[in-house]
């Protein structure tokens, strides 16, 4: 069986479908993010204020390629994982690229918290957000399998929707 790669744009969603997911199957759960933060011994944040982003790129590469390695994974990207070609060879070289895909009024609902963790979203207005949400689009339609959220979807919800889209969970 081929492994679940989750992408998206930032707070949509991927961590906790991933975490849902995870819960639903014998997969291993697996987040980029989380591994470079583990290999660099510090949050996103300071990655991005002490190295720069293309550091951080670089680091999410590597951790890509390892990812890729593992088998029966479900794999939480970051959301600008789609930015280089070769990370999403690597991803569907072993797995089914996913991409969930909720409206930007929802992750416009999510942006406070959000930027927290996010340098990317930390400081920025909501059209600047929109404008890179917006540029980010045609990135994610090149993956596999679009899963459209709907505001009202859980977690729980749309891991279904990718269980039963991986044909892990039977379609009624
Ligand atoms: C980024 C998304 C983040 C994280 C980094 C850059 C992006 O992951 O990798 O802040 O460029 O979209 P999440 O999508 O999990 O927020």
């Amino acid at each position: 069986m081929k492994n679940i790669v989750l992408t998206g744009f930032m707070a949509s969603g991927k961590t906790e479908v991933g975490k849902a997911a995870a819960k639903l199957c014998d997969y291993t759960l697996i987040d980029t993010d989380d591994m470079v933060i583990e290999t660099e011994n510090k949050d996103i944040n300071t990655i991005f204020a002490e190295n720069g982003e293309s550091y951080f790129r670089n680091a999410e590469t590597a951790a890509v390629k390892r990812a890729a390695k593992t088998e029966k994974a479900i794999i939480s990207t970051g959301g600008g994982v789609v930015l280089r070609r070769e990370n999403i060879e690597f991803l569907r070289s072993t797995g089914i690229v996913y991409y969930l895909a909720p409206d930007f009024d929802t992750i416009a609902s999510r942006i406070e918290k959000a930027a927290q963790t996010r340098p990317l979203m930390k400081g920025q207005s909501i059209d600047e957000i929109k404008r890179r949400f917006e540029d980010r689009i045609p990135f994610y339609e090149n993956c596999d399998v679009k899963i459209v959220i709907s505001p009202t979807d859980t977690p729980e919800d749309i891991a279904k929707k990718i269980l039963t889209e991986h044909g892990i969970i039977e379609r009624k």
